[in-house]
């Protein structure tokens, strides 16, 4: 097979690392990819949707997979299957679940699928007299894509309203804010729970920890996200069996009687409170770096997963996963996530194996060497029988990777621990 991977990050990266397993995968493209994917197949630099299409047709490319979400958004699956290509990924309708928080609010509530009390709102009077209901703290969300940056728990009626006020007249996230989204604050542990979907029939993931915030201890700022493990303990059967029952097919029913049959990834950003699992946002992609330890935890071929899903014919496929553990440590840039680092080489002095392996995000190439050229640069995988041996595998890595400035977090998977 000839696969053609949207992306650019560690999560396309990660992706492409389980289908180079796969004995039927030849080629590799990546559009745009970085710094490393170039070792691991063909970088192209074309940007535009129908050239893209063009590429694909042109080099008899057999599967498309897009890993994030801006161009779900933007449209690529519906440009590709005009083209008749073969591509893994929502549709621009589907992605609306993402795009938009309004609409992913109203959606779940039109499906009576659980989630934090809400309005949606463009009117600082609706928004400010439903504050008034709320307990504190109190959560403000901008409507559209801002980055990961666009939700605001505040700690006081007076902030709340200020937050709304200045999202609602454009001043923190300019068109994004000018619908927002207010709710309650729901008091839990958080899981990433992903489900690969055909419209149809769905395959889930083992559940997996993001670690959000910047430093130990979940402190400093919020982050893309410095770390993460799968599967989870804190994931019960009880958990994953409300996820599918009372989540995913209301989800997949409601996306397919509404004319936007679900085909991708559902990332369920779920918060589980007193056993009970709400649904506190959807995004329509792999998470990062949840992708990066969930790709080297499938046993099934990567390749037939996402060939089988993108043309609706999940219900053929066993999905299985190794009996082992996943952890994933960020190692990001000195200024990050306040400002840009100034770009530094990246000395790695030993191999990965079967026990730990670098997935490259942030990175660029010149001259034959990779430098640093992001935020989130790399992360150091670890995979074992135990968490405790898969962590220990990833922070044994750390020691064998640098760069000026680098950072991590030595807490990952602590939660598991607790
Ligand atoms: P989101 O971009 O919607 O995932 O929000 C980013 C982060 O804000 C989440 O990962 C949670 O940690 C937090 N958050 C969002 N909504 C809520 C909520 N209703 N209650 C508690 N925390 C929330
Ligand atoms: N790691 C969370 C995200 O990808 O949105």
């Amino acid at each position: 097979m000839k696969i053609l991977i949207i992306g650019s990050g560690g999560r396309e990266y990660a992706i492409a690392l389980a289908l180079k397993r796969d004995e039927n995968v030849k080629n590799l493209y990546f559009a745009p990819g970085n710094g490393a994917t170039d070792g691991l197949g063909v970088n192209i630099d074309i940007k535009n949707f129908e050239e893209l299409a063009k590429f694909a047709k042109q080099e008899s490319v057999d599967l498309t997979i897009v890993g994030p979400e801006a161009p779900l958004v933007e449209g690529i699956t519906d440009i590709f299957k005009k083209h008749n290509l073969t591509i893994f990924g929502v549709s621009k309708d589907a992605a609306r679940l993402e795009g938009s928080k309004a609409f992913m609010k109203d959606f779940l509530s039109r499906h009576n699928i659980p989630t934090a009390r809400y309005i949606q709102t463009n009117s600082i009077e609706q928004a400010n007299s439903f504050i008034d209901t709320l307990k504190l703290p109190i959560v403000v969300k901008a409507d559209g894509l801002c980055a990961g940056k666009g939700v605001i728990i505040a700690k006081s009626k007076k902030e709340a309203k200020e937050t709304a006020e200045s999202m609602l007249n454009g001043d923190s996230f300019g068109n994004a804010g000018k619908n927002i989204v207010i709710e309650e604050f729901l008091d839990g542990y958080e899981l990433s729970i992903f489900a690969v979907c055909d419209g149809e029939n769905y395959k889930i993931f083992p559940a997996a920890q993001d670690h959000k915030r910047l430093l130990d201890n979940d402190e400093g700022p919020n982050t893309g996200g410095m770390g993460a493990y799968a599967p989870t303990p804190l994931a019960s059967d009880d958990i994953y069996a409300q996820t599918e029952e009372f989540i995913i097919k209301p989800t997949l029913k409601g996306m397919k009687d509404e004319g936007a049959p679900y085909t991708g990834v559902l990332f369920i950003g779920a918060m589980v409170v007193d056993k009970k699992v709400y649904v506190l946002e959807y995004n329509v992609r792999f998470g990062d770096p949840e992708c990066e330890v969930l790709m080297p935890l499938l046993k099934t071929s990567a390749s037939e997963l996402f060939y089988k899903a993108a043309t609706g014919r999940l219900n053929e496929l066993n999905l299985e996963f190794k009996d082992e553990f996943a952890v994933g440590v960020v190692m990001a840039s000195k200024d990050y996530p306040y400002k840009n680092s100034e770009s530094q080489i990246i000395n790695v002095t030993d191999r990965s194996d079967e026990h730990s392996h670098v997935a490259y995000a942030g990175v660029c190439k010149k001259d034959g060497t990779i430098y640093t050229n992001g935020g989130r640069v790399l992360v150091c995988v670890g995979v074992g029988k135990s968490i405790k041996v898969a962590r220990d595998n990833a922070y044994n890595l750390t020691k064998k990777v640098s760069f000026e400035g680098a950072k991590f977090r030595n807490d990952i998977a602590y939660q598991a621990f607790k």
